[in-house]
């Protein structure tokens, strides 16, 4: 069975066809730059051009960087202030003339860790961080999904954790690796402090170079890398648009 998952992030949107029997990509992935300002009309266009070429009548996922209730998402900490109370499963289906599936992007990737990647078969409390314009979060216990969990927003010596530990951040202030796993550990602490997780899992891009900074973390919980690194939110959003998983 394939569906199609699209991860809408801070800088690029990303779709694939996804083969949900494997949790691999079945041809290319395709990427179009985030539209800036990011209104809900720009990212539906943008969206509905890039899956263009897939082929129809595969059920289609969205991926997004917000909570999402319902269909309807509910903030937006690196959108356009237009996506807070936006009816955006309706939005989508609408303009990509066809039932789209809509959940939190950070949910995505977790939905696909669990069912393909490092938190498969974990019988207790997984959490995932994705680590890249913010900070995204899944919680999972035995492999099911405790939807809209804000992790990087829980504040950190008074600021909020994505806005000192994202990946981007990293980048932005030019930090060492080890200057930014100590941010990162701090993060962790925070939340292993209310959540006692048996396994924490980074994951986005940057978790391709784990081995540059999951060594360095001083943190209680086991910490690993994402095995589907960021084609995770993807390969989540398609499971989720073909049925096979509940959010
Ligand atoms: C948003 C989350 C999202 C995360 C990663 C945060 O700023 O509030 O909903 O999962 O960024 O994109």
């Amino acid at each position: 069975m394939g569906a199609i998952g699209i991860d809408v992030g801070g800088s690029g949107i990303k779709a694939a066809v996804v083969d949900l029997a494997t949790g691999t990509f079945t041809g290319e992935r395709v990427r179009v730059d985030t539209p800036t300002p990011v209104t809900p009309d720009a990212v539906v266009s943008a969206t509905r051009a890039l899956i263009a070429p897939f082929p129809g009548g595969l059920p289609v996922g969205v991926g997004f960087p917000a909570p999402v209730i319902a269909g309807v998402t509910t903030t937006a900490a690196h959108v356009d202030h237009g996506w807070v109370g936006a009816p955006a499963r309706d939005l989508f289906t609408r303009g990509l003339g066809r039932p789209v599936a809509v959940l939190n992007d950070a949910d995505a990737a977790g939905i696909a860790e669990a069912r393909f990647g490092a938190a498969r078969g974990h019988p207790g409390v997984v959490i995932l961080l994705t680590l890249g314009t913010g900070i995204g979060s899944a919680v999972m216990h035995g492999g099911v999904l405790l939807p809209n969990t804000e992790l990087g927003h829980v504040e950190v010596r008074g600021v909020e954790a994505e806005a000192r530990a994202a990946a981007a951040v990293r980048e932005r202030e030019g930090l060492s690796w080890a200057a930014w796993a100590e941010r990162l550990s701090e993060v962790i602490t925070v939340i292993d402090g209310i959540l006692w997780p048996d396994l924490v899992i980074l994951g986005g891009g940057v978790s391709r170079k784990a081995a540059r900074f999951i060594p360095l973390l001083d943190v209680r919980p086991p910490v690993m890398a994402a095995v589907l690194e960021n084609r995770a939110g993807i390969i989540g959003a398609a499971a989720v648009a073909a049925g096979d998983v509940r959010t």
